[in-house]
């Protein structure tokens, strides 16, 4: 079973909901009554971006991005978009929603190629932020939780696709990912 290949559970199902729902209370205060464009990026964001809109309770719309980064020595410095948004953003209020903040590389190109086509605002929405990790200059308006460098699943974010469905937050068992 799943559970088997967690070493420490990091953030409780009663933990994320107690946060998720001080987050969404900060995201009250600043968009009431902007009627945001809120963006999850996939796949990693779509269990906190589900619990996270529910608490919201203004008028806002949804959308959904898919990214990766270009990596390796042929890098173009360019965000790779395999889902783009589905309406323009011009003078849009945008609200990004992501799993975790790491090195801050496909964020930050991600961020880029957004403020290129003229948001209101664009602002980033995190429910885990590792900055030992970051090489970018990048930082999130809201975040959920500051975590150590340790690779952790479950709530959305996955390890080969895998655990996902977790509904805690926990550290892998490094066994699962050293073979
Ligand atoms: P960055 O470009 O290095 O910031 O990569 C961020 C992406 O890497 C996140 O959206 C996650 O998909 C993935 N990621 C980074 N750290 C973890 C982790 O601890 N667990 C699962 N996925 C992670």
């Amino acid at each position: 079973m799943m559970e088997q290949d967690i070493q420490e559970i990091l953030f409780s199902q009663a933990a994320l909901e107690r946060r998720v729902k001080e987050l969404a209370g900060e995201l009250r205060r600043d968009y009431a009554h902007k009627a945001p464009l809120v963006v999850g990026i996939l796949r990693g964001s779509f269990v906190f971006m589900a619990d996270l809109v529910r608490h919201l309770d203004f008028p806002l719309t949804l959308d959904f991005m898919a990214a990766s980064s270009y990596h390796g020595a042929q890098s173009s410095g360019k965000v790779n978009i395999q889902l783009d948004l589905h309406d323009d953003i011009a003078g849009r209020d945008v609200l990004l929603v992501e799993d975790i903040l790491d090195t801050g590389n496909t964020l930050s190109k991600l961020v880029a190629e957004l403020r290129s086509r003229n948001p209101a605002s664009l602002k980033l929405c995190v429910l885990l932020d590792k900055p030992d990790r970051r090489t970018q200059p990048i930082q999130a308006d809201y975040v959920g939780f500051t975590i150590p460098d340790a690779f952790v699943v479950g709530y959305g974010l996955d390890y080969e696709q895998q655990y996902r469905n977790l509904p805690y937050i926990g550290v892998l068992k490094p066994s699962v990912y050293q073979g």
